[in-house]
């Protein structure tokens, strides 16, 4: 058993200690929004929050989140990157983007007014097929710019953990 807490409540996982957290959080806790795209940190779809830090639950063993606060894309709640997002339209095809709003998420608490290069270089391991990089930069600075608005702060830090090296995508 690890127990640690998911959206704000206090779950047992009875998986084997090395699964893949993505897997307990989709198929043991039916939250489907955090996606598989490539099950060895190179994407970012399965992009969730460990303690308000941005990690890849594809290569995170259940075991080791023991204890921790664990957010995905459902218990972020109404925020304000959800609205840029739509304000932007930012989606296409959608499988990468509840990845895309965590890392997103994650950088906005660390740095509220992030510039063009720190975004690139804070989505950097986030990639989009449907190539919706523009989209994002733009949402990320409408959320920027709504939250200064409303006096509103994200929450969560920007580190985000892989054991893999730099992905280029073109941004
Ligand atoms: S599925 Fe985890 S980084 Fe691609
Ligand atoms: S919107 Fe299709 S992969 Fe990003």
């Amino acid at each position: 058993m690890t127990k640690f807490t998911l959206n704000g409540k206090a779950v047992e996982s009875s998986h084997a200690p090395d699964t893949p957290l993505l897997w307990v959080i989709r198929d043991e806790f039916n939250l489907t929004g955090t996606k598989f795209g490539c099950g060895i940190a190179q994407c970012g779809a399965c992009t969730v929050h460990q303690d308000g830090v941005a990690i890849r639950s594809c290569i995170t063993p259940v075991e080791s989140v023991e204890g921790a606060t664990i957010t995905t894309i459902e218990g972020l709640g109404d925020h304000v990157l959800k609205e840029a997002w739509v304000e932007e339209q930012v989606p296409q095809c959608g499988w990468c983007q509840s990845g895309q709003i965590m890392s997103a998420a994650a950088l906005l608490s660390e740095d509220p007014h992030p510039s063009d290069e720190t975004i690139t270089e804070a989505m950097d391991g986030n990639l989009c097929r449907c190539m919706a990089y523009v989209r994002i930069r733009r949402a990320i600075h409408t959320a920027a710019r709504m939250s200064q608005k409303d006096g509103a702060v994200s929450a969560g830090p920007v580190s985000v953990t892989t054991d893999t090296a730099e992905v280029d995508h073109g941004v």
